[in-house]
């Protein structure tokens, strides 16, 4: 038995598409239910559908052998797992944003309101920039707008969200698209399983990059 983690959301239903073409069809995984546990049609594969943040989390820990999720989450957790391939979907940057024109380098302490902490104090650090975080869950771009923080750091995607809401992007920290991670252990133990379906997915990506 194989299980595979999917990050509940904008990945999800790729992951699933790509699957399908590496042959593993799951008619519960498409029909939306409160199961968590979820199977493939041969009964090979379990599915769960978490947080994004938590796949990295369950592949470590080996309840998952597989996980599909995104840079940003992996940068943010850095677990112990191995990133085998860039799924080159999902597409997105991880950003400094704000009103335009701020100088946030004159301020002794710049407020940056975010979920990434750990990618947050990482960069700014680099920067040697003094900073204080607030630890925001979603709606990150209401932190400047209300005048919670100077600053946020985020995915932007197509740029809407900071548009309409008159913020820009100051600074890009890190590109970001959808990744393969797999559990370490898993690795060794299924390897008659894994790797060939990692190679399928591989080939399944390059593709449709042609
Ligand atoms: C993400 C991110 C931005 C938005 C960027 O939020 O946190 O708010 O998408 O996308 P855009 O550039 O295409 O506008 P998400 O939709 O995941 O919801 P959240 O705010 O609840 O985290």
């Amino acid at each position: 038995m194989i299980t595979i983690a999917l990050a509940k959301g904008r990945l999800a239903d790729k992951a699933i598409e790509i699957l399908e073409k590496c042959g593993i069809e799951s008619d519960e995984l498409k029909n939306p239910s409160r199961k968590l546990i979820l199977k493939d049609n041969t009964q090979i594969y379990n599915f769960i559908l978490v947080k994004p943040s938590d796949v990295p989390t369950y592949v470590e820990y080996g309840v998952a052998d597989i996980g599909f999720c995104g840079k940003d989450t992996l940068m943010e957790e850095e677990r112990n797992i191995y990133e085998l391939l860039d799924l080159g979907f999902a597409k997105c940057k991880l950003c400094i944003a704000g009103y335009k024109d701020t100088d946030y380098t004159q301020k002794d302490t710049v407020r940056v309101a975010t979920k990434y902490v750990n990618v947050a104090k990482k960069y700014f650090y680099r920067k040697q920039i003094n900073i204080e975080i607030i630890k925001l869950n979603g709606s990150v771009e209401l932190g400047p707008v209300i005048g919670l923080s100077d600053v946020i750091l985020d995915i932007v995607e197509s740029g809407k969200t900071l548009a309409e809401n008159n913020l820009s992007v100051l600074e890009e920290v890190a590109d970001i698209s959808a990744r393969l991670v797999v559990n370490k252990v898993s690795l060794k133990t299924k390897g008659d399983i894994i790797r060939p379906l990692v190679a399928c997915i591989r080939e399944a990506i390059a593709k449709e990059d042609d």
